[in-house]
């Protein structure tokens, strides 16, 4: 079974190609006191670095309950696990005196224009992300978690993801039918990591009004992402590896100025800098109140600086044409933590 490097400086997750399955799942940390939080972060450490190498569970003797749930077998399979622990704000308040190593720029999400931010959707002291190539194999590993972890932190909200197939082929599609996650910078572009190997990540958790969007010309559809729906191609362009020119198109007439590509990425000198690496999956919520499909997008993306990147790309997109077609109401702000080093290392060793 396919497995990625648990040990390493950075965590698993951020430029690991997209898996399947996701789940991201919120906690509130409960732990009485620092130790406590010590013990959470090593506990979770240990269960991370079994499930995503995978083997055999442990065997209590006959009496005991078994320690396994045993939904992916008598074996765990690695199935292209990752666990990518993230930290919010809230964690460094006064409750273990961690204050002062609140990394510098955490804060709370803040809420831009077109939201209706949700509380119970928002927020956490702490951030599970867990991808691998299978649903069972994703909620295998959270109640794993949860089961080690109990007492130490509580799930506060959760949202699983798929990532589906190519169609036809390229980069995937997302729930308004155009590919998603065309555009993103390479690791080697040096704008994920900060310098001590973590990596800020932002969730928003985004329904899309499909009904509406499924009655809206393809034209208008196109000119509002600026890119072709069956390709992907910028509109001026033939392939979705194609770079858009905007500055051959300064008026707007092939690929318009408050299109979401070009509101998101200007492709300035300036601009640049607010470049981030997107890492979101679709969701399916079955259906709402009023008989209305609650699906949409868990919006995720990493990056070294909140202000310069997430915020600065989402107040260039306020007002767009497609806020009138989604809904954000939750998710949050979290701190990747750096990676696990070796079999010595744990989760949060230099915070706590
Ligand atoms: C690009 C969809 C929300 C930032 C794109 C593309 C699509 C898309 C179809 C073009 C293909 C690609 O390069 O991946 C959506 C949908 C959203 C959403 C359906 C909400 C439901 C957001 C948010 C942000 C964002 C909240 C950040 C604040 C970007 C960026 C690009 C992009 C940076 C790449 C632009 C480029 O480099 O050309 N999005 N997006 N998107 N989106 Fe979004």
């Amino acid at each position: 079974a396919q497995s990625f490097a648990f040990h390493g400086a950075n965590q698993a997750g951020v430029f690991t190609p997209q898996q399947a399955a996701a789940t991201f799942a919120a906690f509130d940390v409960t732990a009485a006191d620092r130790a406590g939080l010590v013990d959470l972060f090593r506990t979770l450490t240990e269960r991370a670095r079994f499930l995503t190498s995978g083997g055999t569970p442990q065997d209590l003797g006959v009496g005991s309950p078994p320690s396994d749930n045993a939904i992916l077998g008598p074996d765990v399979p690695a199935d292209g696990l990752t666990v990518t622990v993230s930290v919010g704000s809230s964690l460094f308040d006064d409750r273990y005196g961690l204050a002062a190593k609140k990394p510098a720029k955490l804060k709370p999400m803040q809420t831009f224009p077109d939201d209706s931010l949700d509380p119970k959707w928002c927020h956490g002291d702490l951030m599970l992300q867990l991808c691998a190539n299978n649903a069972d194999t994703v909620q295998h590993a959270l109640r794993d978690i949860a089961k080690h972890t109990r007492g130490g932190m509580q799930l506060r909200y959760r949202i699983n993801g798929f990532h589906s197939q190519p169609r036809p082929s390229g980069t995937p599609r997302n729930l308004m039918g155009f590919k998603d996650g065309i555009s993103n910078p390479l690791e080697t572009d040096n704008l994920i990591w900060t310098p001590d190997g973590g990596s800020y990540q932002v969730v928003r958790i985004i329904r899309m009004l499909v009904e509406f969007w499924d009655r809206v010309s393809i034209t208008e559809q196109e000119n509002m992402f600026g890119r072709k729906r069956d390709s992907g191609a910028p509109l001026d362009g033939a392939a979705e590896t194609d770079t858009p020119d905007f500055a051959a198109d300064p008026e707007g007439k092939t690929i318009p100025l408050d299109s979401h590509i070009r509101l998101a990425n200007p492709r300035t000198t300036e601009s640049a800098p607010s470049r981030l690496l997107r890492r979101g999956y679709n969701y399916d919520l079955g259906v709402d109140l009023n008989g209305n499909l609650d699906v949409g997008l868990v919006f995720c993306c990493y990056q070294q600086d909140l202000e310069r990147q997430f915020e600065a790309v989402q107040t260039r997109l306020a007002g767009e044409p497609l806020a009138d077609y989604i809904q954000p109401y939750g998710g949050g702000y979290f701190y990747a933590l750096p990676g696990v080093r070796d079999a010595q290392d744990w989760f949060a060793r230099s915070l706590t």
